[in-house]
């Protein structure tokens, strides 16, 4: 597992006691050979703000990261863990380990649902006229946390839908087991991939509030909003 860390070990002594986070955030790559990967085009914003705003409320975060190029300051931030991984099975493993010991988690991540069956282990020559790559599924982290979730524990998952977007959120939420989900469209201009701006739609069991065109930012402040009220309650 290529993982880094700021060599702080978690939680730290003499830090404010906030709850303690999991976000997972950025897409995965899938290897096919030592050159190529699958890959997709979350950029890791809308994590990296999620984990910005619990820093600024004093929550201790575990930030567990796929390959993104966009570098911030909060990397180094003495309440924030990072771990850097490449492919779902990493991600999976990490996120595994981290959550028994968190109060929350929020499933920013935009993890590949299949990988290869098979990695090559030199670089695929072009030859004939296709070439044909098995996928077997990865996976899926969000389910196997809810299925691990305590009582005393949150998650919190996102969706990105092309159709039947409140239908199927819903219905991601129950199978997961979330306390809530995040939806975003990509039906909105603005919204997902790559873009500074969202546009959510805030689900639970109970409430649906949608939400205006907005920075990642506050957002984040809108999500966070939201996981503090629950946390109060556990
Ligand atoms: O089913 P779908 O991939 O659309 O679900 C999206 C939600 O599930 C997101 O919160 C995402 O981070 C999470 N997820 C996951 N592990 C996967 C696939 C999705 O945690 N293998």
């Amino acid at each position: 597992m290529t993982i880094s860390n700021n060599n702080n070990s978690f939680p730290l002594e003499g830090e404010p006691k906030g709850a303690h986070i999991l976000i997972t955030a950025g897409p995965t790559y899938e290897k096919i050979d030592p050159v190529r990967f699958i890959g997709n085009y979350s950029s890791g914003k809308m994590g990296i703000a999620l984990a910005e705003e619990c820093l600024n409320r004093r929550m201790q975060v575990e930030l567990v990261l796929g390959p993104v190029t966009i570098q911030s300051p909060i990397f180094t931030h003495p309440s924030l863990h990072l771990t850097n991984v490449e492919s779902a099975q990493q991600m999976y493993e990490a996120c595994m380990d981290i959550y028994p010991r968190m109060n929350a988690a929020i499933l920013c991540a935009a993890v590949a649902d299949f990988t290869p069956e098979t990695v090559a282990p030199n670089k695929i020559k072009r030859k004939g006229d296709e070439l044909i790559i098995r996928l077997k599924p990865t996976k899926d982290i969000a389910a196997a946390l809810g299925k691990i979730k305590t009582d005393n524990q949150l998650l919190v998952g996102f969706a990105l839908e092309t159709n039947d977007e409140e239908t199927n959120a819903q219905d991601k939420m129950k199978r997961k087991n979330f306390d809530f989900i995040v939806l975003n469209s990509l039906n909105d201009q603005g919204a997902g991939f790559r873009h500074d701006t969202n546009k959510i739609t805030i689900i639970s069991q109970t409430s649906k509030t949608e939400y205006p065109l907005k920075e990642k930012k506050a957002c984040a402040v809108d999500i966070i909003d939201e996981l503090e009220k629950l946390l109060t309650k556990c």
